[in-house]
């Protein structure tokens, strides 16, 4: 993890320093004081390089005297442009920029200190590491930044806007880490154990065994399990910040009112089950989980906050593999809501894991808001590609705070149709012999049939389904994410949250 600090504005004479300059700006202050002590060597790179500031542009100054390893100099853009997220943009290029030094140090008086705070953000994130199977690693791999401090930008001030934004990164972390996990590691009751982990921050934890969801009566999210020799497991995390705390001072939560709830897909291996996927490309299907994966990070985050929000995370968690128990095709299942279901593609199995967690989650808690994450379908994928995870919502509200949401921390949103139960889409789940079939009819439309099917399962209570399947993985580096997990959704709950549910309980 990239360590941050923050200190006092002091001209440095040793290791690898970054200047950041807007564009057509004069160096001014610390970076004037530096140009002096490297002999006029920053201004005239800049002359030389024609650096003119654009955001993101960089110079690099191998060892400008004896004592300085480096500088870079990053251009930030139009003065009075930088944003909380184009901050954690050049934050997210340092970190890049520097991945081979261990240490460096940032002038930043000109930066306020809540956008210090965002850069240093981005730079955290960005420099996110997964490293645990590697037993060699070359020489050039080994070195990493393992701590920024940035300088000026009124360090007491810069620190207390930056406490909260760590706890959302250790949120993002954990994601990320649960994403990552191979299949192997990674099944449902390690990933219960894991999240047992969070009591430390304060959540109270429930994990439902396969028994007790068979006494529930989840079957259509058992049914998925079935094939599997790994048995399944539902999680319920509670933060009650706004009604009181819990877990770790011990004392008995109260109950949550009108929380908001959210629920993950946490299919830890998606092999299609009887209706097998093709082999080519499977392996991805260990992210499988990552609805499941940002709901954990999202609570992580809140908790670790202490965000004033009564917030409800819930986990279905199961394995779809074939075998001789498997479900097959044809077979029917009742699910908790009572409803029948009709399973004709074994691989449509996230939908049967959420409708039995969002059915519950609404029965328990009657909650303000549910917000689904799931990798569900690839046709989401061929519809909005890696750039908008599917919004599909039967609140016009809960959509335009979402979306407002996503674009504030760069996780952004599209809102897709969703029919009333019975009209147009809806009609596709329409089954000869039960209550309803697990796929429509063909291909078209394949992410709205599904949240159709989802939206069976709510009972009419303010909703959104978030499908990420196109945002879960990155195949290449992101300002803020390098490639792999990106733990798509955390910082956009986060967000969610910060703007809406943390201020009169009583007010929407
Ligand atoms: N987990 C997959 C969806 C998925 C595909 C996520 C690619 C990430 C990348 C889901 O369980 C699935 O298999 N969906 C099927 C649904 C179909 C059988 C109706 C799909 O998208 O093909
Ligand atoms: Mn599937
Ligand atoms: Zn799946």
């Amino acid at each position: 993890m990239l360590d941050i600090a923050f200190a006092k504005a002091v001209l440095p004479k040793t290791g690898v320093v970054v200047v950041p300059l807007a564009e057509g700006a004069a160096l001014s202050g610390q970076a004037l004081a530096l140009d002096k002590a490297c002999a006029g060597a920053l201004k005239r790179a800049i002359d030389a390089a024609a650096f003119t500031g654009k955001k993101g542009s960089q110079v690099n100054l191998p060892a400008p005297t004896a004592g300085l390893r480096r500088v870079l100099l990053l251009g930030t853009g139009k003065a009075g442009a930088l944003t909380p997220r184009r901050a954690e943009e050049l934050g997210g290029a340092l970190a890049a920029a520097l991945a081979r030094e261990s240490e460096a140090l940032l002038l930043a008086e000109d930066l306020s200190p809540p956008l210090a705070a965002h850069l240093a953000l981005g730079a955290r994130l960005r420099a996110y590491k997964f490293e645990k199977y590697r037993t060699t690693l070359e020489d050039d791999e080994k070195a990493r930044l393992a701590k920024l401090t940035i300088l000026g930008a009124d360090p007491a001030k810069s620190r207390a806007a930056y406490t909260p934004l760590a706890a959302v990164a250790e949120g993002v972390e954990l994601t990320r880490d649960l994403v990552t996990e191979p299949a192997n590691v990674l099944y449902p009751a390690e990933f219960a154990t894991r999240l047992e982990g969070l009591k430390k921050l304060g959540l109270k934890i429930e994990v439902f065994d396969r028994k007790a969801l068979e006494k529930l009566g989840f079957g259509s999210m058992l049914s998925v399990s079935w094939g599997s020799a790994r048995e399944p497991r539902m999680v319920v995390l509670q933060w009650l910040g706004a009604s009181g705390a819990t877990g770790a001072e011990g004392k008995k939560p109260k109950k949550p009112k009108a929380p908001i709830a959210f629920i993950g897909k946490g299919v830890t291996f998606d092999s299609g089950g009887i209706s097998i996927k093709p082999a080519a490309g499977m392996e991805d299907m260990k992210w499988d989980m990552a609805g499941a994966g940002a709901v954990a990070g999202v609570m992580a985050a809140l908790a670790g906050r202490k965000a004033r929000v009564d917030a409800i995370g819930l986990v279905g968690l199961v394995e779809n593999m074939p075998s001789g128990s498997a479900v097959r095709p044809g077979d029917v299942v009742k699910s908790y809501s009572g409803q029948t279901i009709e399973i004709l593609n074994t691989d449509a199995e996230g939908r049967l894991v959420l409708a039995d967690v969002l059915y519950y989650a609404q029965a328990r808690f009657a909650p303000r808001y549910m917000i689904d994450l799931a990798t569900l379908t690839g046709a989401i994928i061929v519809g909005l590609g890696h750039e908008y995870a599917g919004l599909f919502s039967n609140s016009d509200e809960l959509s335009g705070k979402l979306i407002a949401a996503g674009q504030a921390v760069g996780e952004e949103l599209w809102r897709m149709p969703l029919a009333a139960p019975g009209e147009s889409y809806d009609k596709n789940l329409k089954s000869a012999i039960a209550d309803m079939q697990n796929i429509g009819g063909g291909r078209a439309g394949g992410s709205i049939t599904a949240a159709q099917f989802l939206q069976r399962f709510v009972n009419g209570k303010p909703w959104a389904h978030l499908d990420i399947a196109g945002m879960a993985w990155a195949a290449k580096d992101l300002p803020t994410t390098p490639k792999g997990a990106t733990a798509y959704g955390v910082r956009l709950l986060d967000r969610l949250v910060a703007d809406h549910f943390e201020g009169d309980p009583a007010a929407p």
